[in-house]
């Protein structure tokens, strides 16, 4: 494994994507968004109209399955059968079957490797649900961003371009994700128990990577 591997782990909207990157600059690592590689299952399930609650149609479909990331200028493209689908897994329908998805163990499993792999030549900040617990248990620093719900859904309607949705939708879809991401059997949300916790409800993402970098230049 590379020598320092980062994770931080927590639910959706709690500022993990914006934090990792910034960390990951400040560091000068690579900065890794795994959710990427789950939604790129479900822009494939959903091109291909794939029934995958069937066992057997979801393990060919796996088989079948090529996606990868490849760098490119320093950031990470998701590549699926040599097509970059970076910019369509980006939608609220593809958010939750990624969630409902991700939670199949042989999902989970195909995509350990495409992860690990990455972790054997770059140094990296690795942004998921599972990273701390299941794909990095060795990371030599391991953070659990969270905040409350209310305000997490505040910061996502913010992001929303054309607000088609008002706040109390878009609260409703994160705690159901929430509920599927922490309640699943395979590698359910949660904090690794050496994992150091960040309540963002009241920081900026400043004051969150100071801190993480705080602990990071300590060490
Ligand atoms: O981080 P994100 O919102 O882009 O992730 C989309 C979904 O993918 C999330 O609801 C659950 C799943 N996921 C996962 O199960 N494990 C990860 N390491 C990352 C994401």
């Amino acid at each position: 494994m590379a020598t320092s591997i980062i994770t931080i782990d927590g639910p959706a909207g709690a500022g993990k994507t914006t934090v990792s990157k910034l960390l990951s600059q400040k560091l000068g690592i690579i900065y890794v968004d795994t959710g990427a590689i789950y939604r790129g299952v479900a822009f494939e399930i959903k091109n291909q109209n794939i029934e995958w609650e069937n066992d057997s149609t979801l393990e060919i479909f796996l088989e079948g399955l090529d996606l990868n990331f490849i760098k490119k200028n320093g950031s990470l493209l998701l590549i699926s059968s040599g097509r970059d689908i970076s910019k369509f897994i980006r939608t609220p329908e593809i958010s939750m079957l990624a969630s409902s998805s991700s939670a199949r163990p042989q999902v989970r499993a195909e995509l350990l490797d495409i992860q690990r792999k990455i972790a054997k030549t770059e140094d990296a900040v690795f942004e998921g649900r599972d990273m701390g617990t299941v794909v990095f248990p060795e990371a030599e620093y391991k953070f659990y961003l969270f905040a409350d719900l209310a305000v997490r859904a505040k910061r996502r309607y913010d992001e929303m371009p054309n607000k088609v949705k008002n706040i109390n939708k878009v609260e409703q879809e994160m705690q159901t994700r929430d509920n599927n991401d922490s309640q699943r059997e395979t590698a359910p949300l949660k904090p690794a128990t050496d994992a150091i916790k960040i309540d963002s409800t009241f920081l900026t993402i400043e004051q969150v990577v100071e801190k993480m970098l705080r602990i990071i230049e300590k060490a």
